[in-house]
C-alpha cells in the first residue's frame, strides 16, 4: 500500500509512520511546503501513484482556535476540503482524523457514531465541516479520535509529559479538572487500528478510542503514578480553569462501529499508558529519578 500522509510531524503522525514501516507499506510525508491553497494542483501532483491520503494535519490548539476563528476554519476545515477534493481527483482513496469533540455536550454516556453532532467550539466545529466536505466522496472514511497521548517527550503539546514536568516544577501540587471525562487514547493504538481499516477498505465514520473512561484527575493521577513521582493533585471544576473555548464535560466515546463490524476490542487505555511509559519514556522518566 502507498500512503500520503499530512501531520507526520504531529503526535498521531509520528505513529501512523512508524506503524507503516511495521507493515511494509510506503508512507510520503506531505509537509506545510505542499498545502498552497492558492495552487491545489500540486496537491494532486504530489497524490499521483498513491492509494489513500491520510489526513492528520490540522491545528489542534483549541484555545488559539477559539481566539481566531478565521483561521481555526482555515486550517481545519479549508484544508481538509483542498486534500479531499485533490484526492477525489486523483482518485486517492481520503482518510480524515476527526475529534470526539464533534458529538459535544448533550448526553450523559458515552458518545457513538450514531448520534447527533453539536460541537461546541470553533475548533470542533472547523473539524466537523471537514467531515462533511470528506463524506461527499462515498469510499472516504472519518476516524473521530480523542485525548491522545504518545509521542516524542520533546513534542511541546505532549499531555502526558507535560503533566509530569508541571507536578515536579510546582513541587508537587497541581490542580486538575474533575468534570471533564474522556477516554484517553494511545496514538499507536489508533495508528495501528488506522491501518488495518483502510486495509479491511472501510468507509464512513467511526469513532477509534481506548476502551474505559477517566475524568482529567483520574488520568493525570494515573500518569504520576506510573511516572513514580509524589504529587497532590487537586481536584478543581471545569470554570476554574478560566478556558476561551467550552470544551464539552463529556468527551468519553464508544467504538461502537467498529464492535458491529466485528473488529477486536481496543486496548483499555490505562493498560497503553502503562505500555506507553515502558516502551517510550523510559529514558524521559529516568531523568527525574537520577
Ligand atoms: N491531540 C488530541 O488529543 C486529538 C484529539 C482529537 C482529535 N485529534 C486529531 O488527531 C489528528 C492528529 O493530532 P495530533 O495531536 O497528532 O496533532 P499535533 O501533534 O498537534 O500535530 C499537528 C500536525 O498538523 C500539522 N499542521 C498543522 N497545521 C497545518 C497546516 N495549516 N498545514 C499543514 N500542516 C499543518 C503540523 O505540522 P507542523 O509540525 O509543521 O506544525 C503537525 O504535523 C488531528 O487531526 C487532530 O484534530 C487529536
Amino acid at each position: 500500500m502507498k500512503i500520503c500522509l499530512t501531520g507526520s510531524s504531529g503526535l498521531l503522525g509520528g505513529a501512523v509512520r512508524s506503524a507503516c514501516a511495521g507493515r511494509g507499506w510506503e508512507c510520503k510525508a506531505l509537509g506545510r511546503d505542499l498545502v498552497d491553497f492558492r495552487h491545489p494542483m500540486g496537491v494532486q501532483e504530489a497524490l499521483r501513484g498513491y492509494d489513500v491520503l491520510i489526513h492528520a494535519a490540522a491545528n489542534t490548539n483549541v484555545e488559539a482556535c477559539e481566539a481566531d476563528p478565521e483561521m481555526c476554519f482555515k486550517d481545519n476545515a479549508l484544508l481538509t476540503e483542498v486534500m479531499a477534493a485533490a484526492a477525489v481527483k486523483r482518485g486517492v482513496r481520503f482518510v480524515f482524523i476527526s475529534s470526539t469533540g464533534v458529538y459535544g455536550d448533550y448526553l450523559g454516556r458515552p458518545y457513538n457514531e450514531y448520534d447527533r453532532v453539536l460541537p461546541t467550539t470553533h475548533h470542533h466545529m472547523a473539524k466537523r465541516c471537514g467531515e462533511k466536505s470528506v463524506l461527499r466522496a462515498s469510499d472516504s472514511l472519518v476516524v473521530r479520535t480523542g485525548w491522545l497521548f504518545g509521542g516524542s517527550f520533546l513534542n511541546r503539546k505532549n499531555f502526558v509529559v507535560r503533566r509530569i514536568e508541571e507536578a515536579v516544577q510546582s513541587n508537587g501540587v497541581i490542580h486538575s479538572n474533575s468534570e471533564q471525562r474522556g477516554s484517553p487514547t494511545y496514538v499507536k493504538d489508533v495508528a495501528v487500528r488506522l491501518l488495518q481499516m483502510i486495509e479491511d477498505r472501510q468507509h464512513g465514520v467511526f469513532n477509534c478510542v481506548n476502551e474505559g473512561f477517566a475524568s482529567r484527575l483520574e488520568y493525570v493521577s494515573k500518569i504520576i503514578e506510573y511516572a513514580g513521582i509524589s504529587a497532590n493533585i487537586i481536584p478543581s471544576l471545569a470554570n476554574s480553569f478560566n478556558r476561551r473555548a467550552k470544551v464539552s464535560n463529556n468527551e468519553t466515546a464508544l467504538n461502537l462501529k467498529m464492535r458491529q463490524c466485528g473488529y477486536d476490542v481496543m486496548p483499555n487505555w490505562e493498560e497503553s499508558l502503562m505500555r506507553y511509559f515502558k516502551e517510550e519514556l523510559c529514558e524521559f522518566i529516568s531523568g527525574f529519578h537520577a
